[in-house]
Formats: structure tokens, C-alpha cells, sequence
């Protein structure tokens, strides 16, 4: 039970990311991944998840368990607020 209560706290203050480097950090991602949230020919949207998720999926690149050599590359160079910061300028684009 503490476990979980540490874990919760935990994503919680990593989920409040910073809008401001997210948008900085958003120019290299929207050369692929359309602004706009449309889907494009091999490149999913992201624009409008929820941040728990956005941040896990990055984190699964980043750690190789998500098998994509671009994205694997790209999430191995940010830092966890540097993710989170993304999540929160990516969902509020919507
Ligand atoms: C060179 C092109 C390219 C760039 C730049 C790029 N991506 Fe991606 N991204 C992709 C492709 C292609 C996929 C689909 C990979 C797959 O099938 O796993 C993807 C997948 C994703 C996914 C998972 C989407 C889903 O529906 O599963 C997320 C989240 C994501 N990218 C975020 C980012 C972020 C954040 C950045 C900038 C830091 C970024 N990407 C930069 C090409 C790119």
C-alpha cells in the first residue's frame, strides 16, 4: 500500500510538466508528428493524450521495450521532465 501511495505521488508531480520547455522541445517532434493531430502515412498522432500515458509510451522507447528505432533514439535523449513537459503541451494542443 505504500508502495502504491509512493508510485502515485511519484507520476503525479512528473505528470505536472512544464508547458513552456514542451513547446521548445516540441519543434523536433512536429517534423514528423502532425501539429494538427492528424495521422499521417506511418506516423501516429499525438496530440491530446492523456499525460500518464503519453509519458509511459516514451518511457517504453526509451527503455527499448517499444521496438522503434526514430522513437527509441529521440526518447533515449530526454529526461523524465523533459517527457513530461511534452505530455503537457501535446495534450492541452487538442
Ligand atoms: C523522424 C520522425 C519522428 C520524430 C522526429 C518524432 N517521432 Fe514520434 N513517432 C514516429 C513514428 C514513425 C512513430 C510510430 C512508431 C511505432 O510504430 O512504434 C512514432 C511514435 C510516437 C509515439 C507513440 C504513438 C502511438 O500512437 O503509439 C509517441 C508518443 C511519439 N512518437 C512522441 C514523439 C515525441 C514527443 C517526439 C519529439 C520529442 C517525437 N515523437 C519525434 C516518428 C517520429
Amino acid at each position: 500500500m505504500l508502495a502504491l501511495l509512493l508510485v502515485t505521488s511519484h507520476v503525479q508531480s512528473v505528470s505536472a510538466g512544464d508547458r513552456e520547455l514542451g513547446q521548445y522541445l516540441s519543434s523536433e517532434c512536429v517534423t514528423c508528428h502532425q501539429i494538427t493531430g492528424k495521422a499521417i502515412e506511418g506516423v501516429p498522432p499525438i496530440v491530446g493524450w492523456p499525460e500518464d500515458q503519453f509519458e509511459a509510451v516514451m518511457k517504453s522507447y526509451k527503455e527499448k521495450e517499444r521496438d522503434n528505432p526514430v522513437m527509441q533514439n529521440i526518447a533515449g535523449r530526454l529526461k523524465a521532465e523533459d517527457i513530461a513537459a511534452l505530455a503537457t503541451y501535446f495534450r492541452e494542443l487538442r
